[in-house]
């Protein structure tokens, strides 16, 4: 698979074991990126020229692509945005009107800055409680804490199907039953799972399901909230200006419809369309296929790591509920130093909180290693990553 991604002919022994935080660009997607640039340039939804137009229907297959990959139900809609990040904030704002003041949020303490902060600023705001879920020493999956957690007074319960910081596979269909159960707001952050396997929005029927394209194979810069029309109809919209607005008058405005509403200003044709690429990238090779390859390498990579007698594991001891990535740690070196010395060696980690500080708090382990796959690893990729540990170890004269 390395073959079909370009930056390995440019960086031959590179070992990138860092696709959780920004997966690397197949071939498929530059050209189709280098394509648009080349051919189609306009400003969507606006002109009425031949390249206007062209960069509309682009921007419009993109999204009829992620509808068909994510089998997003007919009662959904699908909005762009930048990033996972910037969808939540969307929600966070967006919503506020939707709650009530001294009713909760729920969110797992495995969570992604990117799904604290924006429910912080929505409690402090409305003065609604921000609950987490937490559990035992290592935080797992278990249904038990989320019922403790979610009740009647619920209105969101926002969680993250795979987390960044542990790789926990949390048991998603359960958590939106939970939340409609309780009258509550569903929202699954999506960024760690969308690569990795076949997902039925139509069978999970979230509220909101939200991802990012750099961790798909695709472009930085693009990312997709996907909402239930009846919900996205009552919010108001998070940003305003250009595109978006029915009439606007020297003091008022009335809006478009949805999706419109929630796409203020000349949206990213660019990135839509090398999303849409990395769309057809994924189901060329199938996500069974997928799921086949990266689990291979994260039983192989687990029970080397397991079996080692310096490397600590973070997150659950079964595999079943493990997902796209490993955190640890070399015991008595600090991460930044292995990630730096791996970087010597051309590999790739991530070190350090991870976007995960309350995690890290209430683990009480300021900084960990963790090592994530895609496509183009491999186990010979893993066979490296030991040996290069095996040279952290001795620079620190660690037997
Ligand atoms: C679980 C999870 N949620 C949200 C994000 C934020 O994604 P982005 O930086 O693309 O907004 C990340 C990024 O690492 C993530 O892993």
């Amino acid at each position: 698979m390395k073959d079909r991604y370009p930056i390995f002919n440019q960086h031959k022994d590179l070992v990138y074991l860092d696709t959780a935080a920004t997966s690397q660009t197949p071939d498929s997607v530059i050209n189709a990126l280098q394509n648009f640039s080349e051919t189609a340039v306009g400003s969507p939804h606006r002109g009425l020229h031949q390249m206007s137009i062209k960069a509309t229907e682009a921007y419009l297959a993109s999204k009829l692509k992620v509808a068909r990959f994510l089998n997003v139900p007919a009662s959904h809609e699908v909005i762009y945005v930048k990033s996972t990040t910037e969808g939540m904030n969307l929600l966070s704002f967006s919503l506020r009107e939707l709650v009530q003041r001294e009713h909760n949020i729920v969110i797992p303490i495995t969570s992604h800055h990117a799904n604290i902060l924006p429910w912080q600023r929505l409690a402090e705001g409305s003065g609604m409680e921000l609950r987490y879920v937490e559990g035992d020493e290592t935080p797992t999956y278990q249904h038990a804490y989320w019922e403790e957690a979610v009740d009647q007074n619920t209105d969101i319960v926002s969680v993250p199907w795979v987390t960044n910081g542990l790789g926990i596979d949390y048991c998603v269909h359960h958590i939106v039953d939970l939340a409609k159960a309780n009258k509550a707001i569903s929202i699954i952050d999506g960024a760690q799972i969308v690569a990795h396997q076949q997902i039925d929005l139509t069978h999970l029927d979230p509220d909101f399901f939200l991802f990012s394209g750099h961790k798909m194979y695709g472009p930085q810069g693009i990312g997709a909230v996907i909402g239930r029309r009846q919900l996205l109809e009552k919010m108001s919209p998070y940003q305003v200006g250009g595109d978006m607005i029915e009439f606007v008058t020297k003091k008022t405005a009335t809006f478009a419809e949805i999706p419109k509403k929630f796409e203020a200003g000349t949206q990213n044709v660019l990135g839509a369309v090398g999303l849409g690429a990395a769309i057809d990238f994924l189901e060329s090779i199938g996500m069974d296929k997928v799921s086949q390859h990266e689990a291979a390498i994260l039983k192989y990579a687990f029970e080397r790591f397991k079996a080692h007698p310096h490397i600590t594991v973070y997150g659950p001891d079964s595999l079943s509920r493990r997902k796209g990535l490993i955190v640890f740690n070399i015991n008595g070196v600090h991460p930044h130093d292995v990630a730096s010395l791996l970087d010597d060696l051309n590999i790739a980690i991530r070190a350090g909180h991870h976007c995960c500080q309350p995690l890290n708090t209430y683990f009480q382990v300021p900084a960990t290693c963790r090592i994530s796959f895609g496509l183009y690893n491999s186990k010979a990729d893993i066979d490296a990553l030991m040996d290069g540990i095996a040279q952290v170890l001795e620079v620190f004269q660690i037997e």
